[in-house]
């Protein structure tokens, strides 16, 4: 985390904010997303379980279609996530899911210029990706339909 600009440590700030509002009363692990647009605006996500499990959704798709849907069109330029269970235990960074960088990389390919992410435990060691191109190579998208 020290070693982020502050710009980052701060949206990892507010990951870590939304981790701890999650709704995750059934696999007690939790998961907050926090991403930065390009008009300055911070959108956040946590995971939102449901009694039918499939019916909730991951921390990153909450934030990615929450800003979709707030902004439309305006660029994501950096995305922070930080998941661990509820008791903080976890300090290993914790990598987006196939379904979330499947998402993700919809919203990168359309704006035509990379999304940046960040990503840890519930603290600790922070990993970064240039690109969400760079965790899903071969990726399906809509050149192909
Ligand atoms: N989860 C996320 O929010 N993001 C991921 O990338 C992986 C998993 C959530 C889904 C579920 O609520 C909990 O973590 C356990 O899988």
């Amino acid at each position: 985390m020290g070693e982020l600009s502050s710009q980052d440590q701060s949206l990892m700030q507010d990951a870590i904010k939304a981790r701890h509002k999650a709704y995750a009363p059934y696999s007690n692990f939790t998961v907050g997303c926090a991403l930065i647009l390009e008009n300055g605006v911070v959108v956040t996500g946590n995971n939102q379980e449901n009694a039918a499990y499939p019916s909730g959704l991951c921390a990153e798709r909450v934030a990615v279609f929450s800003a979709g849907a707030q902004y439309p069109g305006v660029k994501i330029l950096k995305m922070a996530i930080t998941a661990s269970p509820k008791d903080d235990s976890f300090h290993k960074p914790v990598p987006p899911c196939g379904a979330c960088r499947q998402s993700i990389a919809e919203y990168e390919n359309n704006q035509k210029s990379p999304i940046e992410l960040y990503f840890m435990g519930a603290a600790g060691t922070v990993l970064k990706s240039d690109s969400l191109s760079d965790l899903l190579p071969l990726i399906f998208d809509k050149n192909y339909l």
